[in-house]
């Protein structure tokens, strides 16, 4: 008796350290290791690294990285005959140097275009800056960046096309052109059409005829990019599942590329991402400026599971899920359809704690042990 008790209290200690340091060691990326990556956008701070602690978190959650801002074409194409790869080089470099997987954000998309871009009305001119802008770009990181978002946001919410200066300028060609070019440029690159709403019926069947026509034209397409800037209660799960089904019967990969959810008053219930809607603010639009209440926190946390729930039962088709930010104080949520809001759309608070939301996703996944 003398010696079994030291020894239960010895064994009781250890189980107690080990599954403490096991809870504070799961992590998103390796709870979901088998089934799909778990990535995240990253600001143009937290490529530079500029916080020792967001940049431990993103090194232990995430094992893909897309880069939120800096390589869309005003800033790595800032003129004509003038590239700026200072960022991208550093961005490619840390996801090469952490094992992750890199995406690529963005290519042909008519919003964040240098001006000189804007103006290119010629066909010949608009050909040209085609060719020269991904051919430049893909090449440079030919073998390194693993996905491209070659075509962003070419949908109207219909699924009619999106009258961009690409299509003013070249028509309905610009799109298979665009991933001629970057697979000539890079043949193992995966190319993506990325949007948002095309988990929506009216702009999913124009996003399926969008893709159809780009291969049977002789373009290589590897994946559908469904942004997933969602809300508490809408699209339905139904609706997700339904897109993730009838993408992957086109025999392309799914990813859900830009999730995060708000939960914050919608003005004219405006669904999507299209940066150009501007609401001014007034306090009821920002109700949860000093706190989110325990009940809302509730809701999305339990949003969170049946999405990723949902993904699970879908993994086989699924290459990626990757969140629009790491944290909450990052979110472009706080800035968008109202500047200045205080949103909380991801699983990470404004102080990088992880929220119900994450708990709710890792224990999905003990569930199914
Ligand atoms: O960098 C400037 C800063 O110098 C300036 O002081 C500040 C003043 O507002 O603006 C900063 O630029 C902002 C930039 O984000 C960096 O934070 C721009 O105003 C702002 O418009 C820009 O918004 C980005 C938006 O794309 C623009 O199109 C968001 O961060 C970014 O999350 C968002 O991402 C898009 C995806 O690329 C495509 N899908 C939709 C998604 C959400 O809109």
């Amino acid at each position: 008796m003398k010696f079994i008790k030291p020894y239960l209290f010895a064994v009781t200690t250890l189980l107690t350290v080990s599954c403490t340091s096991q809870k504070e060691t799961a992590s998103l990326k390796d709870v979901y290791k088998n089934d799909f990556y778990i990535g995240a956008a990253l600001s143009a701070d937290q490529i530079e690294q500029k916080d020792i602690k967001v940049d431990s978190l993103i090194k232990k959650e995430f094992n893909a990285i897309t880069a939120e801002n800096i390589m869309k074409s005003m800033f790595t194409h800032p003129q004509k005959d003038k590239y700026d790869f200072v960022l991208s080089d550093k961005f490619v470099e840390s996801g090469e140097k952490n094992k992750m997987f890199i995406h690529g954000h963005t290519l042909i998309w008519h919003s964040q275009l240098a001006p000189w871009m804007e103006k290119i009305t010629d066909s010949t001119e608009m050909k040209a800056f085609m060719k020269d802008h991904i051919t430049t770009i893909v090449s440079k990181y030919k073998g390194r960046i693993n996905s491209w978002d070659v075509v962003n946001e070419a949908l109207n919410d219909d699924g009619t096309l999106r009258q961009s200066v690409f299509l003013k300028a070249l028509g309905e060609k610009y799109l298979v052109d665009a991933f001629k070019l970057a697979e000539k440029a890079d043949p193992k690159a995966e190319l993506y059409y990325n949007d948002y709403n095309i988990e929506e019926p009216a702009k999913r069947a124009g996003a399926i005829a969008l893709i159809k026509r780009i291969k049977a034209e002789g373009g290589k397409v590897d994946g559908v990019g469904i942004q997933g800037h969602w809300r508490l209660q809408s699209p339905s799960i139904e609706e997700i599942e339904k897109s993730i089904l009838e993408y992957s019967a086109l025999g392309i990969k799914v990813a859900f590329t830009e999730l995060d959810i708000t939960v914050l008053p919608n003005p004219w219930d405006l669904k999507g991402a299209d940066v150009n809607q501007k609401f001014e603010g007034n306090p009821k639009m920002n109700p949860y400026s000093e706190k989110l209440p325990d009940s809302i926190q509730t809701k999305l946390a339990e949003r969170y599971a049946s999405i990723f729930k949902l993904f699970l039962k879908h993994k086989d088709k699924i290459s990626r899920v990757t969140f629009w930010g790491v944290y909450d104080g990052q979110s472009w949520l706080n800035d968008w359809p109202i500047k200045g809001r205080t949103n909380y759309p991801l699983p990470f608070d404004v102080n990088l704690k992880h929220k119900p939301a994450y708990d709710s996703i890792l224990k999905l996944k003990n569930a199914e042990e």
